[in-house]
């Protein structure tokens, strides 16, 4: 019987339960043995390892988190860290290790893969979707219902004070969940880091709203456009208007993951034992085109996701 690792790194994503569960089952029914690294790569430092079957699985694909836990592992950064890893998985005998988070936990893959004989797998788990080789990741649906739920509530009270609300989104860097959070509440602006904005633009479109009677807005900002309480600062300035901040924040990270980050997990965590049952390794799994499909670990690694700025020109033409 074979033994396949997994591991959860990076920031958690809502579904990586669901995901985790998926594997312990498909593994088990292909008579593999599963070990759970806990703690993200710092449970490949320190051999911290529990293992996984179908019954210690149960009742987890509702819930967020993960029950590994996770970690962001500076020493995991080092050669020394790396070399570590690759010994612990010697010394378990693992075959193949699935990797469950984001673009950051699979440049760790690609360096580990580099210096063992396990095969290594990676499935996509963030909620920003910033990884290249994927339509989408585990956890960017929930992340996106999460947001899209607090911002109609928000634009409850914008509407009743006439208040112009800029409410900022997680991200790190990229746009992806700006775009489709902003155009799914209707906002009147979407900022992301990915285009640029002129603060001119940004009153002008504002002062033309107020012109066609539109009497409050929300602006939904990637937390990567830089400092949204400036932002918040000058426009009120500008416009005279009443102009207030609100911050989702680590709310988009938590919580029962939609059924559509359920269906994602599942897919890819099948996807992934498949791949290492035929021996391949140095790959990660995602959706192309709407199927499952598998890409090289480098080329994910290497290759930056476009983020297609048309949902920005539809959500201008919508939100007039
Ligand atoms: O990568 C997921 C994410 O939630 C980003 O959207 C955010 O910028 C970052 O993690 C926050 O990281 P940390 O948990 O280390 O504060």
């Amino acid at each position: 019987m074979k033994t396949i690792g997994v591991v959860t790194s990076g920031g958690d994503a809502p579904g990586m339960n669901a995901a985790i569960r998926a594997i312990a089952r498909v593994a088990y029914s292909k008579n593999l043995h599963v070990l759970g690294f806990e703690k993200g790569w710092e449970g490949l430092l320190t051999n911290t390892v529990t293992r996984l079957t179908p019954r210690n699985v149960g009742g987890i694909i509702q819930s967020g988190g993960t029950i590994l836990r996770t970690s962001r592992c500076p020493e995991f950064k080092e050669k020394k860290g790396i070399r570590k890893a690759a010994e612990t998985l010697d010394s378990n005998k693992v075959h193949g290790l699935i990797v469950i988070g984001g673009d950051g936990s699979f440049r760790g893959a690609l360096e580990l893969s580099r210096e063992t004989d396990a095969l290594i797998i990676g499935i996509p788990a963030t909620i920003d979707n910033d990884v290249f080789g994927t339509e989408e990741t585990i956890g960017f649906d929930t992340a996106v219902n999460t947001a899209v739920a607090e911002i109609d509530k928000i634009r409850d009270t914008a509407i009743s004070l006439e208040r112009i609300f800029i409410v900022e989104v997680m991200g790190r860097t990229r746009g992806f969940l700006a775009a489709t959070i902003g155009l799914t509440v209707g906002a009147e602006v979407i900022l992301v880091p990915e285009a640029k904005h002129e603060i001119k633009e940004i009153f002008q479109i504002i002062k033309e709203n107020i012109a066609k009677g539109k009497r409050s807005g929300i602006i939904v900002a990637a937390e990567g456009i830089g400092d949204t309480r400036e932002l918040a600062r000058e426009i009120e300035k500008e416009i005279r208007r009443e102009v207030r901040l609100s911050i989702i924040g680590y709310a988009q990270r938590g919580g029962s993951p939609t059924a559509r980050s359920r269906l994602l997990a599942s897919l890819f965590a099948d996807k992934a034992v498949q791949l290492l049952l035929e021996e391949k390794g140095s790959r990660i799994v995602g959706l192309q085109n709407g199927r499952v499909a598998d890409i090289e670990l480098k080329k994910s690694c290497t290759t930056k996701k476009p983020l297609d700025l048309s949902l920005l020109k539809l959500a201008k033409v919508l939100a007039t």
